[in-house]
């Protein structure tokens, strides 16, 4: 099997790499193959002819997509069909990454697959957008959403909460945003699943629910961490970044990003997980 991973580098798509590596992969980032390339991109996919493609790639930074907005469509909407139709040209199964944050967040009870699609921010939008054209140019294709995903090779807001809390006093973390920590490396393998599944999108993230805090205070736990961890409300927790960032426009978070998964084996649970995560870097000692 052939398999072609986009945004090879990424903190998603170094763990897909990883996990396909007995396979024949081919690992290119945007040095590579810049997928805002139309020409290039449908030259270069069908020169290989893979049988799988896996694009990790995107812009990823939801504040930086409210301050370049072009960037933002460019990467995460109007690359896809030139990617959906090189795959469909050599038929290859498209395996495209999106998020949660095509929803709105506003439903406790969390989102299915079939739910309709509200993006409240830039990114979800394009994210959005790029879903709808995925499915318009090909029908191999299989949307994977998933959620609040942390990795090895990755700047991400779980990380950040990490870093500090081996090396600060304190950390501020939101009380009110709720979701489900997913460890990178868990996606990739749930892919070798989904793939065999029939064309359509699937949530995939570590199983039960919490909030930020929540999985702060567990990091802390596994840790031993001293580190104080104050809860804010995610409105303050925004001011301080405008503070921070100034004349930055910040995204809207969704609230509740439960996404809910019919459609495949749940996940393990996203303690487990993080205990994992936490043992793979070495921030604590592997028990066997
Ligand atoms: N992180 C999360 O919490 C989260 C949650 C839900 C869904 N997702 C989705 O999961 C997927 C992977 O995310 P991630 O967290 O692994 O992101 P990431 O670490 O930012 O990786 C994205 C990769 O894409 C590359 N890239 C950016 N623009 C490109 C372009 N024009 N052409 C080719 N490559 C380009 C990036 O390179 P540079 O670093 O050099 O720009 C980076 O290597 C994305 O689709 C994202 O929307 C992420």
């Amino acid at each position: 099997m052939k398999v072609l991973v986009l945004g090879a580098k990424g903190m998603l798509g170094s763990e897909v790499v990883n996990e396909f590596s007995n396979e024949e992969v081919i690992a290119w980032d945007v040095n590579d193959l810049d997928i805002t390339n139309e020409k290039q991109v449908l030259k270069r996919i069908q020169e290989i002819e893979p049988n799988i493609v896996i694009n990790c790639a995107a812009y990823t930074d939801f504040d930086g997509c409210e301050n370049d907005v072009d960037k933002a469509y460019e990467v995460n909407a109007h690359s896809l069909p030139a990617i959906a139709t090189a795959c469909k040209r050599c038929n290859a199964t498209l395996i495209h990454i999106s998020s949660y944050m095509v929803f709105d967040g506003k439903n406790k009870e969390g989102y299915l697959e079939d739910d309709a699609k509200i993006p409240i921010s830039v990114y979800g939008k394009a994210k959005a957008i790029g879903e709808d054209l995925v499915r318009k140019h090909m029908d191999d294709f299989r949307i994977v959403r998933t959620c609040w995903l942390y990795g090895k090779s990755g700047i991400c807001r779980i990380n950040e909460i990490l870093q500090k809390l081996k090396t600060e006093t304190e950390v501020d973390v939101a009380q009110d945003l709720y979701g489900r920590p997913t460890y990178a490396k868990d996606v990739a393998i749930a892919l070798r699943e989904i793939i065999e599944k029939p064309p359509g999108i699937y949530h995939v993230t570590n199983s039960y629910n919490c909030s930020r805090f929540e999985l702060a205070k567990e990091m802390a736990r596994l840790l031993d961490s001293e580190c104080k961890i104050n809860p804010l409300n995610q409105d303050d927790y925004l001011e301080d970044l405008k503070i921070h960032k100034p004349g930055m426009k910040l995204a809207t978070r969704p609230k509740y990003c439960y996404l809910l998964n019919d459609k495949i084996t749940p996940l393990r649970g996203w303690k487990e997980a993080l205990e994992d995560y936490l043992k793979d870097t070495s921030d604590l000692k592997k028990t066997n």
